[in-house]
């Protein structure tokens, strides 16, 4: 199929989304077995990748209907970062990368800008210096949580790394970078494959264990924290430009794609026993072809991989592009991509649609077209 129809199908079934949405202040989250998507009053991590799906369509068709919804969305996270609304978590690169700094992005919008500068000063409430870390979940001294990184969070740094850019200080790209090299140490594994969080004592920083949250196990190697790896890393060296980020993004990418099954979408882990019925998690697949995408942009003409690594994107974008993954358009399902799985070990949508396969499937199919690369950094 044709990129440019592929999107074009995409957005049809968008538009649809906008519409049934439009009577509630609900975002699409996962749906949970019915091809519906399950609206969240904007409590979770999710909400920005249904505002950066609306961007992504109205930059692709300067649609109305689309910039009304794009900027509803991203009034709607303003209001949640006003009020303190659900925001103790390190997600926030994830709400306000793709609503506020991506309404800054293709509007120009000075307010939109500030508050985008307003979530990074929550993220950075999260700092930790001793391990050297953002804390991803719960608060400040938790006993579990409070020395615990995840390597979701690579893709949350980007908003920091673009706060210094806007404001000078370099305290938020500081942080970034020391939160990024302790990821690089401890979540990636020497064969490359990776450990979905790592566990340090808050009070020394001394490093305890690699575990896993939505993993088979806590030595297996989640494929979604496999991919965000991929993709947090190469958005790493963008932003930091230690060479060490670019190989971990390029390794951690062959890792993933030498344990593809046969039609090209990744088991919901790397690890779980493959047999009949083994959930994949298609959104997995759709940030490692983002990711790949970025690594590419970073490569000489003369590297040796390069022409590989461009490859491995388009099987990737290619096999999600199958009927059996992508809607195409389809009148009755409110998801792009089939078969995502958020939390398989914990029964949470284990085939379904997630909001942020999505989001990274409209991404590749732009950078592709168009080069638009969302808005994880300044164009
Ligand atoms: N960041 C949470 C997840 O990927 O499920």
């Amino acid at each position: 199929m044709e990129i440019n129809t592929a999107i074009q199908q995409a957005l049809e079934t968008v538009r649809k989304n906008v519409e049934r949405y439009a009577a509630s202040e609900g975002f699409p989250h996962v749906s949970k077995g019915d091809g519906k998507y399950h609206l969240t009053e904007s409590t979770d991590w999710t909400e920005g990748f249904w505002a950066g799906l609306l961007w992504l369509g109205y930059e692709y068709s300067g649609d109305a209907q689309l910039h009304a919804a794009a900027i509803r969305a991203a009034e709607l996270l303003e209001r949640r970062l006003d009020a303190h609304q659900a925001l103790d978590h390190h997600d926030i690169g994830f709400l306000y990368s793709l609503s506020a700094q991506a309404r800054w992005t293709v509007d120009q919008h000075e307010a939109s800008r500030q508050v985008a500068l307003r979530a990074a000063d929550t993220l950075m409430r999260r700092w930790r210096p001793e391990p050297a870390i953002f804390q991803a979940w719960g608060p400040e001294g938790d006993p579990e949580n409070g020395g615990r990184i995840i390597i979701d969070c690579l893709m949350n740094l980007p908003l920091l790394c673009w706060a210094t850019r806007q404001t000078g200080d370099e305290r938020y790209t500081e942080c970034a970078r020391l939160h990024a090299e302790k990821s690089l140490r401890f979540l990636v594994r020497g064969d490359d494959s990776s450990y979905h969080t790592f566990y340090f004592d808050p009070h020394t920083g001394d490093a305890l264990r690699g575990g896993t949250h939505q993993g088979y196990r806590d030595g297996s190697t989640w494929t979604r924290g496999q991919a965000w790896g991929v993709y947090g890393f190469a958005l790493a060296y963008r932003n930091f430009g230690d060479p060490r980020f670019l190989e971990a993004s390029r390794r951690m990418a062959i890792h993933f794609a030498q344990r593809l099954p046969e039609d090209g979408v990744a088991y919901w882990d790397f690890d779980a026993p493959q047999q009949p019925g083994t959930a994949r998690d298609s959104s997995a697949s759709a940030i490692f072809a983002c990711g790949v995408l970025e690594l590419i942009t970073h490569l000489p003409h003369s590297d040796p991989q390069r022409e590989e690594l461009e490859q491995l994107a388009m099987q990737a974008v290619h096999a999600l592009l199958a009927d059996e993954y992508f809607t195409a358009g389809s009148a009755h399902e409110e998801g792009l991509l089939r078969h995502g799985s958020y939390s398989v070990r914990g029964g949470s949508s284990p085939d379904d649609f997630m909001i942020w396969g999505d989001y990274f499937f409209l991404e590749a199919l732009m950078r592709l077209h168009q080069g638009t690369p969302g808005y994880w950094y300044e164009r």
